[in-house]
């Protein structure tokens, strides 16, 4: 009998309340809201108070997912996190994770791909299921991207917010996730990175998000919709079959070209970032959380996930719901 990884519980959670790109402006940000809001389709973004971790929120996200799919935290065999703001070097935000939930014993890592983050933890997580080897797993993306911007870089710190989006995954008989596809270009490191090291107990270099906004621009979208064909390939089906796409959100712009260049209609993709900015590894669950929860995307319906981001990394999962 085929074993497949079946999504039985979405949850997320956004910290305090909206912060509009006006209110940038009122922080002394040298910026409009017709700027943001016609590059990039950002209206508003969560920002987390001094104090809260990605593993905090991560548990916030993690427990409404576990009460979606009935499973109790304990019968856990694998709780992946993507995150590239941890709380800590270590231990893993996984790991704090599993503590703060109260399971023992499960396998517990984290997963450094930036926004493509969430979509390699998920690819693994159904890898390891499918395998037979684990039977029930968490995977959050969750992230406090406030904590690495450089609020006197206009070109960046107007695009990201905070907050966390998790799933459980759970061995069926049912598909279940029908491919994955993973991807990254390591010459392409310098054009959307945070240099800095850790060295002597302090950071040295420079610790904040850099990015060359044009390059990661045309990137992105190459290969979101690079990626989106070759994940809806693996599994027999052309992009008309799905459902929903949901891609990263880092842009509106990047997301209606993807869209386009699929030969999908707007109403198939999902769009949260003009509400949550982009929300790197935490973008993506956040937005299947807010669709599956609002009765767009239903039972048996074909999902496509995709992320881009720093590494440069990239990659899609498709799944029936
Ligand atoms: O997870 C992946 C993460 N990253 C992305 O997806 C980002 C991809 N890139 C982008 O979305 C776009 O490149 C940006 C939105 C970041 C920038 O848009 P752009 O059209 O590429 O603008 P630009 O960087 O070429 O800057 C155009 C102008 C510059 O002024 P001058 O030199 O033309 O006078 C900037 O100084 O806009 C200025 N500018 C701003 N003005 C007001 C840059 N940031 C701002 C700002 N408010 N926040």
């Amino acid at each position: 009998m085929t074993i497949y990884s079946r999504i039985t519980g979405v949850g997320s959670f956004l910290p305090g309340k909206p912060v509009s790109n006006d209110d940038l402006v009122a922080r002394g940000i040298e910026t409009s809201d017709e700027w943001i809001t016609s590059r990039t389709g950002i209206r508003f973004r969560h920002l987390s108070e001094a104090g809260l971790t990605s593993s905090q929120m991560a548990r916030e996200a993690a427990l409404k997912a576990l009460e979606m799919a009935d499973v109790a935290a304990a019968e856990l065999d694998l709780i992946i996190v993507a995150t590239s703001t941890p709380d800590y070097i270590f231990p893993s935000t996984a790991c704090l994770l599993q503590g703060a939930l109260g399971n023992k014993g499960a396998a517990a890592f984290d997963v450094q791909a930036v926004c493509s983050g969430f979509v390699h933890a998920l690819a693994i997580a159904d890898k390891f299921i499918r395998s037979g080897s684990h039977n029930k797993a968490l995977v959050v993306g969750a992230e406090v991207f406030s904590r690495i911007l450089d609020w006197q870089d206009r070109g960046t710190c107007v695009l990201f917010g905070d907050g966390a989006g998790a799933v459980v995954l759970e061995a069926s008989a049912q598909p279940g996730i029908l491919a994955t596809a993973l991807h990254a270009d390591g010459s392409q490191a310098s054009i959307l990175s945070v240099p800095g090291q850790i060295s002597g107990g302090q950071v040295s270099g420079d610790p904040f998000l850099r990015m060359e906004g044009q390059a990661v621009f045309k990137a992105a979208v190459r290969v979101l919709v690079d990626v989106a064909r070759e994940c809806c390939a693996a599994a027999g089906m052309s992009p008309a079959d799905l459902d929903w796409l949901i891609p990263h959100q880092a842009n509106i712009r990047i997301i209606e070209a993807t869209g386009k260049k699929m030969g999908l209609p707007k109403d198939k993709v999902v769009v949260t970032v003009d509400r949550h900015g982009n929300t790197s590894a935490a973008s993506v669950p956040l937005a299947l959380d807010e669709a599956v929860r609002d009765g767009r995307i239903q039972r048996g319906q074909r999902v496509l996930l995709e992320g881009v981001g720093g590494g440069f990394t990239w990659g899609a999962v498709l799944f029936e719901f």
